[in-house]
């Protein structure tokens, strides 16, 4: 018998839409037991990583709520939920009181009152930072927070395989059966490589992004999108998977594998411009917003100044800005810099697009229900309706925080109509043994992360798509027969996890007849009236 475990809520990531969570469920029901697993340490994630901020509507007598709402829209290019986003805009500056009701620290003026930084896309000063270690701060945060509240149970190294559904129960499920229940997640104890089966009333994804999919990421390394190919496999609802973000400013350095380090845009918001390996300013030629514009410009416009050029990098130039008043700011991003041999202060910084973000992920409704009973979802592994085509600057942690409390409060009020379901069996194991030649996996990796930068990167095309898709089948089939024939790994449980993104995401850009948003394709070019307006 492989160990039972239970647990009243299950939530599946510690980052800030999985702790949000969990807190404000344990906080409600202290008769509840609330467990959160992490995959790594609970304090890695994606959220750790936020250098910029949160966008919130902070004062309103130099900004408005509609203003953040048309800022959202616009960058969503068509696809955003209104509804979704007015939610947000509307109930984000509660949710960031709350956090600093926790104890988060935000950076302030001389006078007390917060210093709100720019980023692009926004209309107005509106984000809330710690330094340029916003994430850091606000996951320091809610981990203390959850220490204080003795019925959350934090279990580390503990990684979740699959969700269970009826199919464990024997019965045959499709994407077009009705009422599919979740039970919870066989999930992979990496400590002494055990599947245990983890039963829950609720069980709620908030496994974050996908960015290992690309060779230039700002993610870490457990950004390997398992929540999303879990409701996959389960098969649940996904939208939007084709609308991958790239930031247009990470550190240049061939030399980086895992993860780039990100120049914050913040330091554009700060004045920093882009500019070209000659020296010159190119933005004008792309948007009004010049350096400012929403991301999926400016990332296109960097990446076709340096295919023009054949350059590997741009410039960012810091070098008219106040050094001190940047230094304080931005101390990491400074240090960082220098380290790798740019003082801001006198030289450039080459900087290059990296994957960043997914748009796309697990459909939800406005409190984080998904397509399957008894599971939510939250934060970057979902597609809310917030971002469509591509997020603006600074709403994902907000997203989460919302997104955190909205489920939270419906949780609360439906749970105690559920039992745990006791006959699940337990995983499967005969017949596989432990891979002999780990490089196996570790080379598909790679050939993965080659793919989807070749193919399915900031530029499409039906041709790249089409031999995306060929070399991805290949690396699929080959990777089902090692995991049917294998102990389990984490590393192997990734590897499959990222080529079912890959998948999605090239599947999902091949059905997309259009350039839109983050998903730009030379076949079906922009508008060139599309491109007029953004100039005029
Ligand atoms: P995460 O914070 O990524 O947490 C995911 C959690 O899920 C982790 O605990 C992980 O261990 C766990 N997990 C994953 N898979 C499994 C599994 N199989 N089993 C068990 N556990 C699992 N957004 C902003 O709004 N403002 C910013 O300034 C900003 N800056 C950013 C800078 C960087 C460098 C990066 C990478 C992102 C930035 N973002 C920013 C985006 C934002 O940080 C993320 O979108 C957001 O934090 C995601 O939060 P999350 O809770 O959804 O997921
Ligand atoms: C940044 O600081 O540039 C990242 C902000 C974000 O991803 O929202």
């Amino acid at each position: 018998m492989g160990e039972i475990i239970k647990t009243d809520v299950l939530v599946i990531g510690s980052g800030v839409a999985g702790m949000t969570c969990a807190i404000k469920i344990a906080e409600a029901r202290p008769d509840l037991k609330v467990t959160v697993i992490s995959k790594t340490m609970k304090e890695e994630s994606n959220t750790k990583y936020a250098q910029g901020g949160v966008a919130a509507v902070w004062n309103e007598e130099t900004d408005t709520k509609e203003k953040h709402i048309a800022d959202t829209l616009d960058a969503g290019d068509g696809l955003c939920d209104e509804d979704v986003v007015r939610m947000v805009v509307n109930e984000g500056p509660i949710r960031v009181k709350e956090l600093i009701s926790w104890g988060a620290r935000f950076d302030k003026e001389h006078d007390g009152d917060y210093d709100l930084g720019r980023e692009g896309g926004h209309s107005e000063n509106r984000i809330l930072h710690y330094k340029d270690i916003t994430g850091w701060e606000i996951q320091r945060t809610i981990i203390e927070k959850a220490t204080l509240l003795p019925n959350i149970h934090v279990l580390e190294n503990l990684f979740a395989i699959d969700l269970l559904t009826q199919h464990h129960l024997g019965y045959n499920i499709t994407r077009l059966t009705p009422g599919i229940e979740c039970y919870g997640v066989y999930a992979l104890d990496k400590n002494n490589l055990n599947v245990e089966t983890h039963l829950a009333r609720i069980t709620i994804l908030a496994t974050g992004g996908a960015g290992q999919i690309y060779r230039a990421t700002t993610n870490p390394t457990i950004a390997t999108g398992d929540g999303i190919a879990m409701m996959y496999r389960a098969k649940g609802r996904l939208n939007n998977m084709e609308f991958v973000q790239f930031h247009p400013t990470s550190l240049y350095n061939p030399a980086v594998e895992r993860q780039a380090f990100l120049v914050s845009e913040a330091v554009r918001g700060f004045g920093a411009i882009l500019k070209t390996k000659g020296g010159e300013t190119f933005m004008e030629k792309y948007d009004k917003r010049k350096s400012l514009a929403p991301r999926d410009i400016v990332a296109r416009a960097i990446d076709n100044e340096m295919k023009i050029r054949g350059d590997e990098y741009v410039y960012l130039d810091c070098r008219h800005l106040e050094i001190e008043a940047f230094k304080n700011h931005f101390p990491t991003i400074y240090e960082k810099c220098k380290h790798d041999g740019y003082d801001a202060a006198n030289d450039m910084i080459p900087v290059v697009p990296a994957c960043h973000f997914f748009c796309g992920g697990i459909l939800v409704d406005k409190v984080g229900k998904t397509s399957i009973n008894q599971l939510y979802a939250a934060g970057e592994c979902t597609a809310s309706g917030l971002h469509g085509a591509n997020r603006l600057a600074s709403n994902s942690l907000l997203e989460g925080l919302v997104y955190g409390h909205n489920i939270a409060e419906d949780v609360v009020g439906c749970i105690d109509q559920y039992q745990f379901k006791a006959e699940i069996p337990d995983w499967n194991a005969t017949g596989t043994t432990t891979p002999k030649e780990m490089v196996l996996i570790t080379q598909s990796w790679k050939e993965l992360k080659d793919i989807m930068t070749s193919y399915v990167g900031i530029v499409r095309s039906n041709v790249r798509i089409g031999r995306a898709l060929d070399r991805l089948r290949l690396l699929y089939q080959e990777t089902e027969l090692l995991y049917n024939a294998s102990a389990l790994s984490p590393q192997l449980c990734e590897l499959r996890n990222l080529i079912t993104i890959a998948y999605l995401v090239t599947r999902s850009a091949s059905m997309r007849h259009e350039s839109r948003g983050l998903h730009y394709t030379t076949d079906f070019p922009m508008l060139l009236d599309h491109l007029e307006e953004t100039l005029m």
